[in-house]
C-alpha cells in the first residue's frame, strides 16, 4: 500500500523529495539512496549490465535502457524488503549498493542485487563501505545471512567478495544445448 502511494505522488512528481542533508560539500560516506539519487544510480548500473550482456546475450535478452532502470529502482525503493545506498564525496555519487531480502528453502537471507563504483574510485574500500552498510542494514531487518549471485567471469567481483569474507554457498552449474 504505501509503495503504491508512493509510486503514484511520484508519478505527479509530489513524490518524496530527498531529506538528506549532506553537511557541506566534504561530506563522504554511505547514506541510504533517496528517489534523487536514481539517476546516478542508473548511470553506474547501465555499463554493467551492459557487460554482464555481452558474457551472456542469452540470460539478457531484453534490451534494458535509462528509463527502464529507473522505473526499476523507483518500484523498489519504499519496498521493506529492499535496501539500497549510495557513497557520496564531495555531493558526486560514487557507488551503489542495492539488496533484497529473500527466501531459500526456510531462510531468509539478503541477496545483493547489484554494487557497482565507478571506474575512478575502486580500489578504495568504497564498495566495502557501501557493503558494510547494506549488512548493518539486513541485520536490523532480521536477516541472519547475505548473498550475492557472481558471475563467473567477474574476477574483480569475485574477489570483492571474498575479500569480504563471502565463500561458495552453492554453485550454479550449466552449458549451452546448442551452438552459438
Ligand atoms: C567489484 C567492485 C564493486 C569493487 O569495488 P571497489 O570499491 O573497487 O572495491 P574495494 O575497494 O572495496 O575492494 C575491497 C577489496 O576487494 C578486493 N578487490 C576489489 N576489486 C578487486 C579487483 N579488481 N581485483 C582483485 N581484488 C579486488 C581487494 O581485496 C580489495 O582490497 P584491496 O584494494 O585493499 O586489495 C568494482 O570493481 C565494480 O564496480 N565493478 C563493476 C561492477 C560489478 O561487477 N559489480 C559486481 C557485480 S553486481
Amino acid at each position: 500500500m504505501r509503495r503504491w502511494i508512493v509510486t503514484a505522488l511520484d508519478a505527479l512528481g509530489l513524490g518524496p523529495r530527498p531529506t538528506r542533508i549532506r553537511m557541506g560539500p566534504e561530506f563522504v560516506g554511505v547514506v541510504e539512496a533517496t528517489l534523487a539519487d536514481i539517476p546516478d544510480i542508473v548511470e553506474l548500473e547501465l555499463p554493467v549490465f551492459r557487460e554482464h550482456r555481452e558474457y551472456h546475450p542469452g540470460d539478457f535478452q531484453q534490451p534494458m535502457n535509462a528509463p527502464m532502470i529507473a522505473d526499476f529502482y523507483r518500484q523498489v525503493m519504499f519496498d521493506d524488503d529492499w535496501g539500497i545506498a549510495v557513497f557520496v564525496a564531495d555531493r558526486s555519487t560514487i557507488g551503489y549498493v542495492a539488496w533484497t531480502a529473500y527466501e531459500q528453502f526456510e531462510g531468509r537471507h539478503a541477496l545483493i542485487h547489484s554494487i557497482a563504483v565507478n571506474e575512478a574510485g575502486r580500489r578504495r574500500g568504497i564498495a566495502r563501505a557501501l557493503l558494510a552498510f547494506a549488512e548493518t542494514q539486513a541485520d536490523a531487518r532480521g536477516l541472519a545471512s547475505i548473498r550475492a549471485n557472481v558471475w563467473a567471469h567477474n574476477e574483480a567481483s569475485r574477489a570483492f567478495f571474498a575479500s569480504n569474507g563471502f565463500y561458495p554457498v552453492a554453485q550454479l552449474m550449466g552449458r549451452s544445448i546448442r551452438a552459438e
